[in-house]
């Protein structure tokens, strides 16, 4: 029982020293503009959706989805997420391609998350990705009139729509 027990804890150690080297040698490619790799499929990407889940406090939107709200939390999304994110003018962002892990284009793909999850996520960014924290940027309200945005970017007042449009339309493409 001893040896086995011995044989156990060292052979542990050594799966945990020959991880700690395949990391620290650089055996991770570091490159954003490669297909997704084994690691960030099936451990980043589950690793970050369990800790944001696990981490995001329970704190619902408190702002109405009306009209001035809509409209702020538009331009906020048009002058700091949409370069990333895309917007009615631009679905494919310039960055759409060019980030890896791919920033979510929520135009094509309307946001699911809860807006707790949301509200975490934005506020404190995502470390190793491409997404910035927005605490000490936007005040707490602006993030939930930006959440409240996107919420109803699938089915927004065409009165909302229309400002996005002109918005989107006169904002310069990067590239
Ligand atoms: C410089 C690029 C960039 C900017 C600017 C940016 N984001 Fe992101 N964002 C990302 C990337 C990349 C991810 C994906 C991170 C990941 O999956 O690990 C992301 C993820 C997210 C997510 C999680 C989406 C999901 O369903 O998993 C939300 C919500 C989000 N961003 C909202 C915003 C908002 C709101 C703004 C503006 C205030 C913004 N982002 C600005 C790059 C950006």
């Amino acid at each position: 029982m001893g040896k086995f027990f011995d044989g156990f804890v060292a052979g542990a150690i050594l799966i945990f020293v020959g991880i700690f080297l395949f990391l620290y040698f650089g055996f991770i490619d570091p490159r954003a503009d490669m297909p997704n790799n084994t690691v960030s499929t099936w451990v980043a990407a589950p690793s970050l959706d369990a800790a944001v889940r696990r981490l995001a406090p329970p704190v619902w939107d408190p702002v109405q989805p009306d009209e001035p709200n809509l409209v702020a939390g538009m331009k906020i999304y048009q002058a700091h997420c949409s370069t990333c994110h895309g917007d009615v003018a631009h679905r494919e962002s310039a960055f759409a391609e060019a980030l890896k892990p791919h920033p979510k284009q929520f135009v094509q793909d309307r946001e699911d998350l809860p807006e707790n999850e949301d509200f975490y996520i934005i506020l404190h960014g995502i470390r190793w990705s491409g997404m910035p924290s927005w605490n000490h940027k936007l005040a707490e309200k602006q993030i939930w009139q930006v959440i409240t945005f996107l919420t109803a970017m699938p089915k927004l007042p065409p009165s909302v729509t229309e400002q996005w449009k002109a918005a989107a339309a006169a904002s310069r493409p990067m590239f």
